[in-house]
Formats: C-alpha cells, structure tokens, sequence
C-alpha cells in the first residue's frame, strides 16, 4: 500500500477475514484490518469465549498481533461488521487500546461494507486522552 491510504482495500481486508471470527454466541462476525508504517496490514478477528466477558475484539486482535510482531506505530484501522445492517463503532475497551498507539488523526473505518462505512479517527473515537493529548501542554 503506497503514501495516500487505500480504504477501500483495507476495508475490504477486514471484510475478508471476518468470515473467519469465532463468533459461535453473538454469531456476528467481525474483521480488522490494522495498516503498518511500512504498508504492509495484520488483520484480525473477534474471538469469543463461553466466559462472555472474555471476548477479545477484531481491533483488539489485530493491535495485539500486530504489537506481538513487534510493531508499534499504525496508519489506519478498518473494521467490518458485515453481519449488521448499520456501522457499529469500536467498543470503548477498543477505543482505550487504539489510543495508546494510534495518534489522535489516525483514521479509523468502520461499516457493515464500504459504502456505507463511516470514516472517523481515533481522537474522536476517544477524545481528551492523557496519553496523546494533554501529554504535550
Ligand atoms: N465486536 C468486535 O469485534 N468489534 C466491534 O467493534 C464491535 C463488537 C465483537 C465482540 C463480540 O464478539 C461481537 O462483536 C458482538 O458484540
């Protein structure tokens, strides 16, 4: 992936490996599609447990995999929820997590498809954060 990000192409990454979450309680599946610095993308799942609260987001998924790669700075985030008939936004544990490596710009999309996806950012996601914001005053 070049310089201008393709959302399109990493939405539709998030929208092909959703099909693969285990998601056997909610039955709605959900995909992550996270862009490196360097272009490349590390997707991910929702994976549930029988211990509800367990559950372990897409974004989450694909933060966390990407982190255990050794990575640690990302461009953007597409999320696809291809089982909802409207954009189901981020979760705030998801929010929280994004916003300890994602700068407050960071684009982050989410929708059931691309056209209907909205493009929002992690700053607005979760707005007044110590980390990022009120860090350099
Ligand atoms: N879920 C995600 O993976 N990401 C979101 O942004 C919204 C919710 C998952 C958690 C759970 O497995 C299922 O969707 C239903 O909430």
């Amino acid at each position: 992936m070049e310089n201008s990000i393709e959302y399109g192409k990493l939405f539709d990454m998030a929208l092909s490996v959703a099909s693969g979450a285990y998601a056997p309680y909610s039955k709605f599946h959900v995909g992550a599609a996270l862009l490196l610095e360097d272009g490349s993308v590390v997707t991910g799942v929702n994976v549930e447990n029988r211990s509800f609260g367990l559950t372990n987001c897409a974004e989450r998924s694909a933060v966390f995999a990407a982190v255990s790669a050794g990575h640690r700075k990302f461009r953007a985030i597409a999320i696809a929820t291809p089982d909802s008939a409207y954009p189901v936004s981020p979760c705030g544990a998801c929010r929280q997590v994004l916003s300890e490596f994602m700068a407050p710009e960071t684009p982050v999309v989410f929708g059931p498809d691309f056209a209907r996806a909205v493009h929002s950012t992690v700053g607005e996601l979760f707005p007044f954060d110590a980390l990022h914001e009120l860090a350099g005053n």
